[in-house]
């Protein structure tokens, strides 16, 4: 093996990828990438304001996108999505499940464990893993029937152990870890050994989904929580939406074709830290 056929193995040409939740902050960039490695990527999302917006930084790229309406959580919606990529593209070589989130009704703080509604709790729990076992029910039906596939989980940090406050979204994402390594097993011994499934579980990024956590509404300053996550982070800093993109292309690409059901922290070096 040398240079050049490792580097074919990041060349993503005529490949087909569906992102849920696709015009986020990570998602986006994740699409970005992939394009910008020749794939040919389908921006799911429940705002087409949004996927448009990030369409823009396309044009000098060299894969293709489509911007495609869905809703994780309907699956109506979801089939009509894999219908349109299909039409689109002919075929669905991967699939990431990025769609997911927090609600701050949905942590305490604000309101004791005991008072968080119980539409808080569900609507953490859905988005996050009904979302990931919907979408996945609906596009890698077509990887069992191929044969090949490969599929990418978006855990956190909060799944290994969780974290104060967010009650909900540590126990939803340790179902998506949880869900990685069913899915990676049951793929492999009842469909095919060349479809895998993984999942990355980012450190702290900042994004509209934790900002209100992390800094004061107000000033921007950090919160205490904000500064304790960087004290207990070895490298001192927020992640980057760009920090994320090795361990993508990589789980995504033939370079990684004999691990399936591992959840890869990226977290400058969050979850190795003691505190000591
Ligand atoms: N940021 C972090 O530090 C961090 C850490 C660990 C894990 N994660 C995970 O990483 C993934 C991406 O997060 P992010 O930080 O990029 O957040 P984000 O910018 O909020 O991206 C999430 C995207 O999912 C979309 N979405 C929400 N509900 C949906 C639904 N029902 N159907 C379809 N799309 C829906 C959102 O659209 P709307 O704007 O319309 O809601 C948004 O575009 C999430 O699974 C998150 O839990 C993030």
């Amino acid at each position: 093996m040398d240079l050049a056929e490792i580097t074919r193995m990041y060349d993503f040409t005529g490949r087909s990828i569906v992102i849920t939740g696709g015009a986020g902050i990570l998602g986006g960039e994740i699409a970005c990438a992939l394009v910008g490695c020749g794939a040919k990527v389908a921006i799911l999302d429940r705002d087409p304001a949004l996927a448009d917006r990030l369409m823009q930084r396309f044009e000098t790229s060299i894969g293709e996108a489509i911007v495609v309406y869905a809703d994780v959580l309907n699956r109506e919606s979801l089939e009509k999505a894999e219908q349109a990529v299909i039409g689109a593209f002919g075929r669905i070589d991967g699939l990431i499940n990025s769609a997911g989130g927090n609600k701050p009704e949905a942590t305490t703080g604000d309101r004791t464990f005991f008072d968080i509604p119980q539409e808080a709790l569900r609507f953490v729990f859905d988005l996050n893993i009904m979302g990931t076992i919907l979408a996945t029910q609906v596009f890698a039906r077509r990887m069992a029937e191929t044969g090949d596939g490969v599929i990418l989980n978006f855990s956190s940090m909060n799944a290994f152990r969780p974290l104060t406050r967010i009650v909900a979204y540590s126990a939803a994402k340790a179902a998506v870890s949880n869900f990685t390594q069913w899915l990676a097993v049951h793929m492999a011994q009842q469909y095919s050994p060349r479809i895998r499934v993984n999942a990355v579980a980012p450190g702290f990024f900042l994004t509209d989904q934790n900002r209100y956590l992390l800094t004061d509404r107000e000033s921007g300053e950090l919160t205490a929580r904000g500064k304790a996550i960087l004290s207990h982070t070895p490298m001192s800093r927020f992640g980057t939406p760009e920090d994320l993109l090795g361990t993508v292309l990589w789980l995504l690409s033939p370079a990684s074709a004999f691990v399936s059901g591992i959840v890869v922290p990226v977290d400058g070096g969050f979850q190795a830290f003691s505190g000591v």
